[in-house]
């Protein structure tokens, strides 16, 4: 192999850069160019990209976002998105490709094996925790980190005021990271996309705990569970107490990764490329019970319900 492309696909993650340092060091052991696709899969169809060498990563372990940057490119699931893409692909003579990114990314990593026979490897980064066949993507450690600093420092306050708070934290259609930020903040309620939910029981919750002595009650709700303006509204109208409302957003997609998310992104970067190097592609690497695990590419739809089930039990702690 002379030859490797990398790219960064879908929302950023914290990691990303840490991941990419550890694909172009790797490569240029093996003695191989790195050709870095600027903006994602749009920079693959713009043909815009730079290569890249040990000297183009350094400093950048520490920083959060990527700087090949990332752009959303869903036209390449079609012909005519595709058609760009195979132009730039035949000037760049790639041997090979790491793509880091979500499931949108491993189905554009499947269509580059599939269509252009380029042999393909993905690493799994988003905030959202929601592929199959790894324990962690790149990303969540550091979001789930924020997520708790800002519900730790909200707590402060909904205590002083006797407020009833409502957080909305990212996550799509995947409720792990509110249900893990709940578990770790001690939130009074939490609202995710996998279990049903009703607003009347809710507010019975909350009415009780205030009965009990409680001097606040934190609400944490997943984007894909339902709106926090609305959650707000409903209890405010039922309870006639005073309701605040915080959406974290993108705001726990930046920031410089923590620890375990670069070690982490370091690990599948470095493995990533020596198996790609050592002949393999198709697949995906991650980690499982902190083992270096690969499974196909193909296929990656986000995990059903069951890890977050698997916290299910935790949610008791909630009160
Ligand atoms: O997939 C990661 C994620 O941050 C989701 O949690 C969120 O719903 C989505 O991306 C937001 O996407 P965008 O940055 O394109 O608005």
């Amino acid at each position: 192999m002379k030859r490797i492309g990398v790219l960064t696909g879908g929302g950023d993650a914290a990691g990303m850069n840490a991941a990419l340092r550890a694909v172009v060091r790797t490569s240029w052991r093996h003695g191989a160019e790195v050709v870095g696709i600027n903006k994602g899969w749009l920079g693959l169809a713009e043909g815009t990209y730079q290569t890249m060498s040990p000297g183009s990563v350094s400093g950048i372990l520490q920083k959060g976002g990527t700087i090949l940057r990332t752009f959303r490119y869903p036209q390449f699931a079609t012909d005519a998105g595709a058609v760009p893409v195979g132009r730039t692909l035949k000037k760049l003579k790639l041997d090979g490709m790491v793509v880091i990114g979500g499931d949108g990314s491993f189905r554009g990593g499947t269509k580059l094996e599939k269509e252009f026979g380029i042999p393909c490897i993905g690493v799994p980064a988003t905030i959202d925790n929601d592929i199959p066949g790894t324990d962690y993507s790149i990303g969540f450690d550091t979001a789930l980190n924020i997520a708790i600093d800002a519900v730790d420092k909200v707590r402060d306050t909904a205590t002083s005021h006797g407020r009833i708070f409502v957080i909305e934290v990212m996550g799509r259609e995947y409720g792990l990271l509110a249900a893990q930020t709940a578990i770790a903040t001690g939130a009074e309620e939490v609202l995710l996309p996998e279990i049903p939910w009703k607003i009347d029981e809710v507010c019975s919750r909350i009415a009780d705990g205030y009965s009990r002595g409680k001097h606040h009650a934190l609400i944490i709700v997943a984007e894909g569970a339902g709106k926090a303006s609305y959650v707000s509204f409903e209890i405010k109208a039922r309870l006639n107490r005073d309701v605040r409302m915080v959406v974290l957003g993108h705001v726990q997609r930046g920031g410089s990764p923590s620890g375990f998310d670069r070690i982490l992104a370091s690990r599948l970067g470095h493995h990533a490329t020596e198996l790609l190097f050592a002949g393999e592609h198709g697949i995906m690497v991650g980690v499982v019970a902190n083992k270096i695990h690969t499974s196909p590419l193909e296929k990656k739809n986000k995990v059903a319900a069951k890890a977050v089930l698997k916290d299910a039990r935790l949610m008791e702690l909630l009160v």
